[in-house]
């Protein structure tokens, strides 16, 4: 699905990424940890495409295609679908009108606003005076209308209060096509059937872990990609000892 070489990012002529290297194969999903400016909100608006992130150096693949220099509409075109850590608000365009633009090509459920319990909202425009939960389930509803192969999701459960924290978790895997994978009674081969889209999820927290059970975990350090593991383990580790220690040496906690 992804595969990044060598990628070197600046944003404002400050390097900012170096040297990542990344693959996220059909149906994994990874999750991306890091402190606060280590580069992770870069990473996801690098690979989104986004203009302010200039790429200096390596590749971006999607789908065998190279997009490192592709705008941003024709990754979304081809797949790419990113959360916002803090989406903008677009004046003059109503939330309906932009899950509508969102959708194209792609069939949409009518009762979607309804199961995030967004339906109120639809009259309002684009993220317009909305609460920190709300911006997330904005977000999320569009995502699911543009129905990505690639789902880059920067912080979806910060601001989330604990009752929505559930319904953003099985949001998060319904877009991911991992609902039942979770379940023990799904045998592995049919597991991996079942799985076709991609994500590579920011999370400080861990509370998304309880409901997405990603494949992958990546420690993003100084705008390096410095380690990878089980995302539990990793998660368990940096909250024991800390970023910098974990990165060091993994080991120390197993
Ligand atoms: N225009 C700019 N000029 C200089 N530095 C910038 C600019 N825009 C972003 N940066 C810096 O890039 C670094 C990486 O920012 P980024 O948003 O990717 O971090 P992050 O890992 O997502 O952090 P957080 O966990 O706080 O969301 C930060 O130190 C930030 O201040
Ligand atoms: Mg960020």
């Amino acid at each position: 699905m992804l595969e990044i070489n060598g990628l070197k990012v600046a944003v404002a002529g400050k390097v900012i990424l170096e040297d990542i290297n990344l693959v996220i194969n059909d149906g994994e999903a990874h999750v991306l940890f890091g402190p606060n400016g280590s580069g992770k909100s870069t990473l996801l608006g690098a690979i989104a495409g986004f203009s302010r992130y200039q790429i200096l150096d390596g590749e971006i693949i999607f789908k065998g295609v190279d997009i490192t220099h592709k705008p941003v509409h024709e990754r979304a075109l081809l797949g790419v679908g990113l959360m916002f850590q803090r989406p903008p608000t677009i004046k003059g365009l109503s939330m309906r009108d932009m899950v509508r633009i969102c959708a194209q090509g792609h069939e949409f459920p009518e009762e979607l606003p309804q199961r995030l319990n967004f339906t109120d909202f639809m009259h309002r425009e684009v993220n317009h005076g909305f609460s920190g939960g709300e911006l997330k389930r904005s977000e999320l509803l569009q995502l699911m209308a543009q129905d990505p192969d690639l789902v880059l999701l920067d912080e979806p459960e910060s601001g989330v209060d604990i009752e929505n924290i559930a319904l953003i978790g099985e949001s998060i895997n319904q877009l991911l096509d991992r609902d039942g994978l979770n379940d023990k009674a799904v045998c592995p081969r049919r597991k991996r059937e079942m799985r076709r889209k991609s994500g590579l999820v920011i999370t400080h927290t861990g509370h998304i872990l309880n409901y997405v059970y990603p494949d992958v975990g990546h420690v993003l350090f100084n705008g390096r990609l410095s380690c990878m593991g089980n995302p539990r383990e990793l998660f368990g580790c940096i909250q024991k000892i800390g970023y910098g220690e974990c990165v060091r040496c993994s080991q120390t906690c197993s």
